[in-house]
């Protein structure tokens, strides 16, 4: 109230007597000055270094045809360079109410009013889901929070974070900058099963066990079972790799759509297709 000119407090009063609620007050930049350090609902805030936004955002490869969520926006400098230097869309959710007023500013001064929107709301509650690349810099203990949420998103979406990593969710890349460290992450798809495989006219079975975007398990054709390993994900593109009976290593490659694997096995040229569909 203090902070309060007379006209939105009549405002406010009239919004009460009539039962509605009248638009939450926000300070201008001139009261508002945030102090780095500074409370906020599950984390405080600290601005990231410019250096690392870039190293971050060019590590998920943002371009104009990305929606970045920043969870927990700050003054909303990620969603801003990610919109200002990469052409992406891109969605600031900041929980407090003066800290998301100034991110809303700073993205108008900005010109960016058609590319950035800002969302005042608990990144606990709100969407995210339409992402194509999620930004964070939060706690370890909010990532892993998060990371059921995330390992639901689409395969494929990409996962920066300043500072701090998922436990043993092993990062795709890690990320050096001068002032500080990210991980990178790609939504694994799920590649865990049992498939039926065609390869080069026989038919086997694929068995896989799957950890984040790592996998193993075992490929069984003509009698014969092999050892997967070296399973790996790339959002929906994999490889992996097994020993033949004769001492020479298949490399198999290739992509995950819909329930079906199509892949190129390699062991000596040509390449031999691989498919499979889930049992
Ligand atoms: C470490 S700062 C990061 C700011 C910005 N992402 C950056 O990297 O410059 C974390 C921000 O998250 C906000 N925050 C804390 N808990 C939140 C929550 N549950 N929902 C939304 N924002 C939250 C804080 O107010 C703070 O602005």
């Amino acid at each position: 109230m203090r902070n309060m000119g007379k006209r939105s407090f009549i405002t406010s009063l009239l919004g009460l007597c009539l039962g509605i609620s009248a638009p939450a007050q926000t300070l201008g930049d001139d009261q508002y000055k945030p102090t780095v350090g500074q409370s906020g609902k599950d984390v405080v805030w600290v601005p990231s270094p410019d250096q690392l936004i870039e190293k971050m955002l060019r590590t998920a490869q943002v371009t104009d045809k990305d929606l970045v969520y920043d969870l927990g926006a700050g003054d909303g400098k990620i969603a801003i360079a990610a919109a200002l230097y990469h052409g992406a869309r891109a969605v600031g959710i900041e929980f407090n109410p003066e800290m998301a007023a100034l991110a809303q500013r700073n993205v108008e001064r900005a010109g960016l009013k058609d590319k950035v929107s800002i969302i005042r709301g608990d990144i606990f509650v709100e969407d995210f889901s339409s992402a194509t690349v999620v930004t964070l810099y939060l706690l370890p203990q909010l990532n892993l929070r998060l990371k059921p949420i995330l390992q639901k998103m689409k395969p494929g979406t990409r996962v920066v974070s300043n500072s701090f990593n998922m436990d043993d969710w092993v990062p795709d890349e890690t990320i050096e900058a001068d002032r500080g460290r990210g991980y990178f992450w790609i939504i694994p798809a799920r590649i865990e099963g049992q498939w039926t495989v065609q390869l080069g006219g026989q038919t086997g079975q694929l068995s896989l066990q799957q950890k984040d975007q790592m996998f193993d398990g075992s490929l069984s054709l003509q009698g014969q079972t092999y050892k997967v390993v070296k399973g790996r994900l790339r959002g929906n593109e994999f490889q992996f790799e097994y020993q033949r009976s004769d001492g020479s290593v298949a490399k198999v490659s290739g992509r995950i759509d819909a329930g079906r694997l199509q892949a190129q096995q390699q062991v000596l040229s040509p390449a031999v297709p691989l498919s499979a569909q889930k049992q």
